[in-house]
């Protein structure tokens, strides 16, 4: 896909499903921005992919520091066209067990941080006549969670897919789209506990149409499409790659 003379923020794009989203950019003539939590990876990354990729350290989890953060990188790079949010914790405790302070930790990082990141952007983009922003959500905050995910993080991506109708909705009339894609299992390091339990692995694999578990670069091809100008005309749609879980 075509990024030539583009510049996108990429949260979460160490490793994962964001390292895939940020190499498919640089593919497509694109620079990319990772803001990430784990300095150690994302350099590693940015060693890997060469020029057109740089790191800014950020805690989604912190809404400050990405005000901050995020003024500091349109500064630096005077335009942004894209912002990618795919930084993101799991959590997988039964309702009863999760702790007010897990609640708290992961609404913080997966909802306000993501709301935090839109917002810090949105001005930009108005200025600029248009931008583009894609939020990674899931299955679980469709279906209430179930296959790796439990109640706060299903929350979580439930209110990740209300921003983004909210911010389509709003930010239509500027020229800027928002869309979000719902991923299921996908082999990252957020499922390596999946991974090593086998029966459990199964289990879910047999919930899955296709009867396998996405590569993350699978589910990067979605994330790219809505960020690019193939779809100019896609806005506020909550995309599911699923491998056919959701099926609404
Ligand atoms: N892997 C799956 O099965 C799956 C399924 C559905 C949705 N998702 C979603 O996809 C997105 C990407 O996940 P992934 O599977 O690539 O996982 P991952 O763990 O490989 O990558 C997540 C990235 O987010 C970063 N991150 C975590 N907490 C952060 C914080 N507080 N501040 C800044 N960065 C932070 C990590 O350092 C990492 O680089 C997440 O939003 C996740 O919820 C993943």
């Amino acid at each position: 896909m075509d990024f030539k003379n583009e510049i996108a923020i990429v949260t979460g794009g160490a490793q994962g499903i964001g390292k895939e989203v940020v190499k498919g950019i640089i593919e497509g003539g694109g620079k990319v921005i990772i803001v990430d939590i784990n300095e150690r990876v994302a350099k590693e990354t940015v060693d890997e992919l060469g020029d057109a990729v740089s790191f800014y350290k950020m805690d989604l989890g912190d809404s400050d520091q990405i005000r901050i953060t995020m003024k500091q990188i349109i500064e630096d790079f005077e335009k942004i066209d894209i912002l990618i949010n795919c930084g993101g914790i799991v959590s997988t405790k039964p309702f009863q067990d999760i702790s007010q302070e897990e609640w708290n930790r992961v609404l913080s990082i997966n909802l306000t941080g993501t709301f935090a990141t839109c917002q810090s952007i949105y001005s930009h983009f108005i200025e600029n006549k248009g931008g583009r922003i894609v939020n990674v959500s899931s299955v679980a905050g469709k279906i209430g969670g179930g296959l790796l995910g439990t109640s706060a993080y299903a929350t979580s991506k439930a209110g990740v897919n209300g921003l983004t109708k909210a911010i389509a909705k709003e930010g239509g009339k500027y020229g800027i789209r928002c869309n979000a894609v719902c991923p299921s299992y996908t082999n990252t390091a957020m499922t390596n506990n999946l991974k090593e339990n086998k029966e459990l692995e199964a289990k879910v694999i047999n919930m899955i149409p296709l009867g396998r578990r996405a590569e993350p670069n699978e589910i990067a091809q979605m994330i790219l499409f809505f960020a690019s100008n193939l779809a100019s005309f896609v806005n506020g749609e909550i995309g599911d790659c699923d491998g056919g879980i959701v099926l609404d």
